[in-house]
């Protein structure tokens, strides 16, 4: 692979969109993760002729989007120049296929890239399949590394967590002022403490995920659907998994009901401790969801290390915790959230513990603030303790 890039445009101006691309792809961290943030550009006549990026997890990659919109500019592919990319392109089929497939059959002769994957299993893999095919290949080095552009990404790879490998949780919890998770009775309903465009938003992630996973508190008390609608993308909900230790989960909750029209409703598991009243089970079972027992924690709950693992096997990499505060500090005690979504509603007072103490104890890294109409909405990723 030739470290010096030959096309029209220098080494310099290469490395300047290199930046520019990981600096606007870093912008979707939050969507993305655990996938790695990537850029990408098309060149012609020594110009960003498009630009893409992976815009959300499950979602086309950098290098398809840029392709795509190549292919809308009009100019057509044999003034092509060069594929520009963050990273190197993927060679094997995740949730989408491998994007050394879509370069080959784009025409385009040469690919530069501006780092390569970190993955041993991967590292070098795109690259080659593209110089075997007589792709001309480059490597600008130092443009857009990962420790800069996606260091969740490293952790997400690393090898311990590969040899003992649990999804990427993100836990998304709405709070009062004060950090409660139930607001006042009078407001709400006792349930509402984020607004509707808030609300619309955990739609969007609810349909980017693997798993909803909850307790069975809050199926007692709020009754939740865990359901996706639009803007939502109902079409791969993602399953229902309710952490129930003793099989309290009512039958007639709505978690069975049939889904509503355009609505995607995945299915409900519910995992128990192991040798859980057989007659719950079957009951359960009957209603719609299916029973997994598994061991029991030191405090007598299901064990999250076991649900971890469960959920893996599943084939769940990317889950959203949507639980009271119970079995949100119980995962962060444990070390199993990797990023959070915190919405503030401009509610006062609250019922319940407050969430407030774990904002000093949780060490965040690249947090992101913003607001969605009057609430406050704190994103960030949350590092291992140490
Ligand atoms: N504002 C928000 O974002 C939000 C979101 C969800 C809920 N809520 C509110 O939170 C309240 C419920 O709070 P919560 O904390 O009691 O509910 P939770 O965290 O959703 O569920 C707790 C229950 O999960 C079960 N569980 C199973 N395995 C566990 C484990 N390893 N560790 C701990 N618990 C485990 C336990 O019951 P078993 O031992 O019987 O299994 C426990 O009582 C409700 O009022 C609800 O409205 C608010």
């Amino acid at each position: 692979m030739s470290e010096m890039a030959t096309t029209s445009l220098s080494e310099q101006s290469l490395r300047e969109i290199l930046v520019d691309l990981a600096t606007e792809a870093r912008r979707r961290r939050f969507d993305v993760a655990p996938n790695p943030c990537v850029g990408a550009a098309v060149i012609a006549g020594g110009q960003v002729l498009a630009r893409g990026f992976h815009e959300y997890w499950g979602g086309p990659h950098a290098e398809v989007e840029a392709l795509r919109a190549a292919r809308a500019s009009g100019v057509g592919p044999e003034n092509w120049e060069a594929l520009v990319v963050t990273l190197e392109p993927c060679s094997t089929t995740g949730k989408t296929p491998p994007c050394t497939e879509a370069i080959l059959r784009s025409g385009i002769r040469r690919v530069i890239v501006g780092a390569l994957d970190p993955d041993p299993r991967h590292r070098g893999a795109g690259l080659r399949l593209l110089q075997e095919a007589g792709i001309e290949v480059e490597f600008v080095p130092r443009a857009s590394e990962l420790e800069r552009t996606a260091p969740h990404f490293l952790r997400w790879v690393d090898i311990d967590r590969q040899r003992r490998p649990r999804p990427w949780t993100i836990a998304k919890w709405a709070q009062t002022r004060s950090g409660q998770l139930s607001p006042p009775p009078q407001v709400g309903g006792g349930r509402w403490i984020s607004g509707p465009d808030s609300l619309r938003e955990v739609q969007m992630l609810r349909g980017r995920v693997d798993a909803i996973v909850s307790g069975v508190t809050t199926v007692l008390h709020d009754d939740p659907r865990f359901t996706v609608r639009p803007p939502g993308d109902p079409s791969k909900p993602p399953l229902r998994v309710i952490l129930d230790s003793y099989l309290r989960t009512p039958t007639d909750c709505k978690l069975f009901a049939p889904p509503g029209p355009g609505e995607g409703a995945g299915e409900v598991h519910i995992l128990c401790q192991a040798g859980a009243n057989a007659a719950r089970h079957r009951a359960l079972e009957a209603a719609g969801a299916k029973v997994t027992g598994l061991h029991s924690s030191e405090e007598d709950h299901v064990a999250l290390r076991d649900v971890q693992e469960w959920l893996w096997h599943k084939g769940v990499r990317r889950v959203l915790l949507e639980a009271g505060p119970q079995l949100l500090t119980r995962h962060l005690e444990s070390g199993f959230v990797d990023q959070v979504r915190v919405y503030t509603g401009d509610v006062m007072g609250g019922e319940g513990p407050t969430m407030a103490p774990w904002f000093t104890r949780m060490r965040l890294a690249e947090r992101l603030d913003r607001e969605v109409a009057a609430d406050a909405v704190l994103e960030s990723f949350v590092l291992p303790s140490e």
